[in-house]
């Protein structure tokens, strides 16, 4: 959940970029390429990663079901939200290049994720989590701690929390978004 809130946070960026440019702005190209940083490392290669290789089996062996349930949806969001990456990296590859046209393109990935995202946490907060709290016991809690931290050093090296909250407040600062 902690996670949540800093996803959160490059959500409302994401959404007053996309506004600019819907406004007539040019695409803040750093702006884009920190936000995709952010989402495939943070948001999907740590907390993703955390949720489908380790949160989801351990409930599902307790008894939360996959398919057809909480879990199936999760999982198929997840795989929703790589497509609009890719939209957005397909479309900021092509504006890069010279095609401007793919400002509104890279707009629409960037506002399908952020709603997507936005609507995947709250259902995650507010239905998932509570049901995976209720099964999961405080010897399955410390395996799951463990777990995630190797994820975190296996997969993205030490200090990434602290580089990708520093990148948030930045890019907050710069958008003109109050910090919390
Ligand atoms: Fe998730
Ligand atoms: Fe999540």
């Amino acid at each position: 959940m902690h996670e949540h809130r800093l996803v959160e946070r490059m959500l409302n960026i994401l959404n007053e970029a996309s506004r600019k440019i819907a406004a007539g702005s040019d695409v803040d190209v750093d702006l884009f390429e920190k936000a995709i940083d952010f989402i495939k490392t943070f948001a999907d290669r740590c907390h993703h990663m955390k949720e489908e290789g380790e949160l989801f089996p351990t409930i599902e062996q307790k008894g939360i079901p996959k398919e057809g349930g909480p879990i199936g949806m999760m999982l198929h969001e997840h795989s929703i939200g790589r497509g609009y990456v890719r939209g957005m990296e397909e479309a900021l590859r092509r504006y890069r290049a010279g095609d401007k046209s793919q400002a509104q393109v890279l707009v629409q990935n960037a506002r399908g994720y952020a709603n997507l995202l936005a609507q995947h946490i709250m259902k995650e907060d507010n239905i998932l989590y509570p049901m995976a709290n209720r099964v999961l016991n405080d010897a399955d809690r410390k395996k799951l701690d463990t777990r995630f931290e190797r994820i975190e050093k296996k997969e993205i090296g030490e200090g990434v929390h602290e580089k990708y909250h520093h990148m948030v407040e930045e890019l907050e600062s710069g958008a003109g978004i109050a910090q919390e």
